[in-house]
């Protein structure tokens, strides 16, 4: 196959781009009174406003032209047949499962047995914590669970956390320790009792370091009680080892080789979090995320929100030059999604060959990061608004949240103004110091408030996002090599003395703290 970047879509959208930098947001709007309702589209709980993108009804027409090339439908197709597309480790690709509501999906290779077993132990799981009677060794009533893990395993539970548990009413504690740092366990447990606390190993593989390490703390700090398996349950594919380390087979849930860390918050991986919001309210996210999916595999490609998402990446990324991108919550629930994301995207579609192992001649993810608004305007806005390079922003507000209506309607006045300034700037005759160009694109996302469904939806949408852009840039989104190589050299580094062929920085490094 040769390179997209050649392709005629790709070609004519690089002419248009040329005609593009001519025309500003402002003549846009200028040009089409109608602009706001023709460029947005809403699905269920979200409504997506790109009008304040730096594109026209050509600009749409060729980018779904190119998705057309790239072919995005079949490997949508091919996803959602349970077609191993992720080519470098052969294996398919069935989050969409997690949370599928049919008896048998996908068709000749069902997942859905274990999945609904799965889902079933969750649930008695959830009861038994939330109604106090899961007891410790010492015959105490858990009050705490501890999640331990990293990465997917990690900022999955601990967003659906945040954003969810408020509005769930009383609960246990859950909390969550990822970091080597001792500093980060021991924050966690100072406050705890440890005839009282469970900890929920959270990793696929039952070998990542910082997991490992923390379980190992976690013991010692339990003090070796006779029946310390009482104060642990685990979440792994690799079952021999979560019971070496004498976690009852019954506390056990599954993670499957289908999954990914970073897909994986539908699956067991999000049982602290199904602790902590409820099973009604993880049933509600599950059926939020069913919704969008539904959407994603059946709307034609101009009328789906994930496909009109990630075009509008493709464009300011391929053809307007964007090397990074904002993730504005408007929402302090909402504060762990710029790392979600960047987890997400960064590590499905920062790559660097295609599918085939060919280098890619074009850019691929970006950088993503972001804040809570508005904490982020006393940060980093001023670089939005008047520094050298681009940054497309999204913008994320749910209309209503839990404060009183005035200072929700602060909040979500000040997202809204930080898109109108992006894109207006600042009056013709303004001192150069003060004068903001404008021409600036972004994205506004409204949902009316964060339920568990909106948020699904929310979560759902972008993971279809970087799937169409994973398509479209012909790279393998369900990897990730190029995390091995540091964990490779950590634990070699980590055991010492010298390794052959360090290189000279590195090696001193070493020496100075004792390593090498
Ligand atoms: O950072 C690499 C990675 O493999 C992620 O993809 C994954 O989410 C994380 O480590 C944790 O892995 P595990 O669940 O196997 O501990």
């Amino acid at each position: 196959m040769s390179s997209i970047s050649k392709s005629p879509a790709w070609l004519a959208l690089s002419t248009h781009a040329r005609d593009m930098e001519k025309r500003t947001l402002l003549e846009l709007f200028a040009g089409d009174p109608n602009r706001a309702t023709r460029f947005a589209i809403e699905y269920d709980e979200i409504l997506l406003d790109y009008s304040k993108q730096r594109v026209s009804a050509e600009t749409l027409s060729l980018l779904l032209d190119l998705a057309r090339q790239a072919d995005v439908e079949g490997l949508r197709r091919r996803m959602f047949a349970g077609d191993a597309i992720n080519e470098s480790e052969n294996r398919a690709v069935l989050h969409v499962a997690l949370r599928s509501d049919q008896v048998e999906f996908p068709a000749g290779r069902s997942v859905m047995g274990e999945v609904r077993e799965c889902r079933e132990r969750m649930r008695e799981f959830v009861r038994l914590a939330r109604s106090g009677k899961l007891l410790g060794s010492t015959g105490l009533p858990i009050t705490d669970f501890v999640n331990l893990g990293i990465g997917g395993s990690d900022l999955g539970p601990r967003l659906v956390t945040e954003a969810l548990s408020p509005a769930a009413g009383p609960e246990p504690g859950v909390h969550f320790a990822a970091n080597f740092d001792p500093a980060d366990l021991s924050g966690v447990l100072h406050t705890l009792n440890p005839e009282t606390t469970l900890f929920i190993v959270a990793s696929k593989s039952f070998s990542t370091m910082e997991t490992l390490d923390n379980v190992r703390r976690a013991r010692e700090w339990l003090g070796g009680r006779p029946d310390s398996g009482a104060h642990f349950a685990a979440v792994t594919a690799n079952v021999s080892a979560a019971r070496e380390l004498g976690i009852d087979r019954q506390r056990i849930f599954p993670a499957w080789d289908w999954v990914g860390g970073r897909y994986s918050i539908w699956s067991a991986m999000g049982l602290s979090a199904a602790i902590a919001i409820g099973d009604d309210a993880f049933d509600a996210l599950l059926e939020g995320a069913r919704q969008m999916d539904a959407h994603f595999h059946t709307a034609p490609l101009e009328a789906n929100m994930p496909v009109l998402l990630a075009l509008l990446g493709v464009w300011n990324i391929n053809f307007c030059g964007a090397e990074s991108h904002a993730i504005l919550p408007y929402c302090h629930a909402l504060r762990k999604f710029p790392s979600y994301l960047q987890q997400l995207e960064m590590e499905s579609n920062g790559k660097h060959v295609d599918r085939q192992g060919l280098p890619v001649d074009y850019a691929t993810a970006p950088v993503i990061w972001g804040y809570e608004g508005t904490l982020s305007q006393h940060s980093f806005h001023q670089l939005l608004h008047q520094g050298t390079t681009v940054i497309p922003v999204d913008f994320i507000v749910p209309l209503h949240g839990p404060g009183d209506g005035k200072s929700q309607n602060l909040l979500v006045s000040n997202a809204f103004a930080q898109g109108a300034a992006l894109l207006a700037g600042t009056p013709v005759g303004t001192a150069p110091h003060a004068a903001s160009t404008g021409n600036r694109p972004s994205s506004t996302l409204l949902v009316d408030r964060l339920s568990p469904e909106a948020l699904g939806q929310l979560i759902a949408l972008y993971e279809h996002k970087v799937f169409v852009q994973g398509a479209i840039w012909n790279i393998n989104s369900f990897d990730q090599w190029g995390v091995e190589q540091g964990k490779k050299l950590a634990h070699a580094i980590a055991e010492g003395p010298a390794i052959p062929h360090i290189d000279t920085s590195t090696a001193a490094l070493m020496r100075r703290s004792h390593r090498g």
